[in-house]
């Protein structure tokens, strides 16, 4: 068994008075691609949100259970967000680097962290560059601007970003959704890759997508977390009803 790296217990999330998540417990293992799916409006963006605090900037919010990063409980009151988040990334649906030069996107996180060393800067930049394959298409063009790239640069950009942090996992939803289907295949590839050093958990609207990418899935209908495991599992024999009737494409 792989340790487990992220988890819930009996999490409940609110927005005011509506109750968006209920009752989730879910283990998430080291070094694999968790996908999250289901229909629209099920709670998926916001199970996201949760896991690094993200949802802290809805106002009037409110979470019951616990969620766990490596045993420590994300909400108690030690826990230091900026380094939560640091630790565990977000990438949006639509990509979206700083209107700055791609040097600067990548500098961005480890300068605010405290990182003022310009040769560690210079490394940092290169590694992280280099880790979403766009180190030799843009070594000699740091100075552009990352906002008129292609729009899985953007995307893959927002990602070096995120690693330029030194993260453990990547958060990501519906990263694809805004690309054309050969950045699509680019991006799945590269989150193969990135599984080796990284935990991610993807939300996607394309079942053919998750069927790809993820080592296990959640089907959530509703805020509940209706039935997790393995993807091939899920898909070819899915134990609940409600699942078979989604992975079938019965709705949503
Ligand atoms: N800021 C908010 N305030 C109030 N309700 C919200 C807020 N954000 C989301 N909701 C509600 O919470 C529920 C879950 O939303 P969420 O965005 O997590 O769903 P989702 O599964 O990501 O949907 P989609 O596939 O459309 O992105 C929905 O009913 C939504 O209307
Ligand atoms: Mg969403």
């Amino acid at each position: 068994m792989d340790p487990i790296i992220l988890s819930t217990q009996n999490l409940n999330f609110y927005y005011g008075s509506f109750q968006a998540l209920y009752n989730i417990s879910i283990n998430i293992p080291e070094h694999h691609i968790v996908a999250l799916i289901g229909p629209s409006g099920c709670g998926k963006s916001t199970l996201l949100k949760v896991f690094n605090r993200m949802s802290d900037l809805v106002s009037g919010n409110r979470v019951e259970g616990h969620v766990f990063f490596k045993n420590q409980d994300i909400f108690a009151a030690q826990t230091d967000i900026m380094s939560l988040r640091k630790r565990i990334g977000m990438v949006f649906q639509q990509p979206n680097p700083f209107p700055l030069s791609v040097r600067e996107n990548i500098e961005y996180g480890p300068k605010v962290h405290g990182e003022t060393n310009k040769e560690r800067l210079e490394q940092i930049v290169h590694e992280s560059l280099q880790s979403v394959m766009l180190w030799d298409r843009l070594k000699d063009s740091l100075k552009k601007r990352a906002t008129e790239l292609l729009p899985d640069e953007q995307q893959r950009i927002c990602i070096a970003r995120l690693l330029a942090v030194d993260p453990e996992i990547l958060l990501m939803d519906e990263p694809c959704s805004s690309l054309d289907p050969i950045a699509i295949v680019g991006i799945e590839d590269l989150m193969q890759k990135l599984k080796e050093k990284y935990t991610i958990v993807i939300v996607t609207h394309n079942m053919q997508q998750a069927a790809r990418v993820s080592d296990l899935a959640g089907f959530m209908l509703l805020g509940k977390l209706i039935e997790y495991g393995a993807t091939a599992q899920i898909f070819a024999a899915p134990q609940d009803k409600r699942t078979e009737d989604y992975v079938s494409g019965h709705y949503g």
